[in-house]
């Protein structure tokens, strides 16, 4: 495993995050990704590497009394090294302290690598809600309790 330095990103790490974002399957519109973290409303935590190149970013809202787990991302050329997997436990560490009691998320159906890692630290499946994305893709809404057990880490 990989250790990254995990820290919040702030407006500094802007132009980082959205060109790592433009490597992810389904990019967010950049005026989303602005006012999300320049509006301080969503958090993002992001996994730095020693030179300050940001490998990955997980971002953290709210929705109906719960940390929503909103967008997690890996830089293809990292992934498999523990970051998504940091960033997620750091997420829930955060939320946690904010204190919610549950931290959700939505994923798409066909993505196994993030359903995967998911489950690897206790989400559980809770429904799945039909053409949930805008091209028409499923969703598959999962939550786990906080916070984190560290038995359900493998
Ligand atoms: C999903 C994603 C964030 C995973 O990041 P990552 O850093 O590669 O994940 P980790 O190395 O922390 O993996 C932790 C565990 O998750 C599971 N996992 C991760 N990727 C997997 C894959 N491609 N296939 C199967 N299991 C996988 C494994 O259990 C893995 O543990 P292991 O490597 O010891 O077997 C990354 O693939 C990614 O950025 N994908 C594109 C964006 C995306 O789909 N985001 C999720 C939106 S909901």
């Amino acid at each position: 495993m990989f250790l990254a330095d995990i820290r919040f990103c702030a407006e500094e790490h802007l132009s980082q995050v959205l060109e790592l974002d433009q490597l992810s399957p389904h990019p967010w519109p950049e005026r989303v990704i602005v006012s999300d973290l320049c509006g301080g409303r969503i958090s993002y935590l992001g996994a730095f590497a020693a030179e300050g190149q940001l490998l990955g970013y997980a971002a953290l809202g709210e929705e109906r009394g719960s940390g929503l787990l909103m967008n997690l991302l890996v830089a293809p050329e990292r992934r498999r090294l523990g970051l998504g997997l940091q960033l997620v436990v750091a997420a829930a560490e955060f939320a946690s302290d904010l204190g919610f009691s549950l931290l959700a998320l939505r994923v798409r159906v066909a993505n196994s690598a993030a359903i995967a890692l998911y489950k690897s630290l206790g989400f559980k499946t809770r429904a799945m809600q039909e053409r949930f994305y805008s091209n028409g893709d499923p969703a598959r809404y999962m939550s786990v309790r906080l916070p984190l057990s560290l038995r359900t880490l493998k």
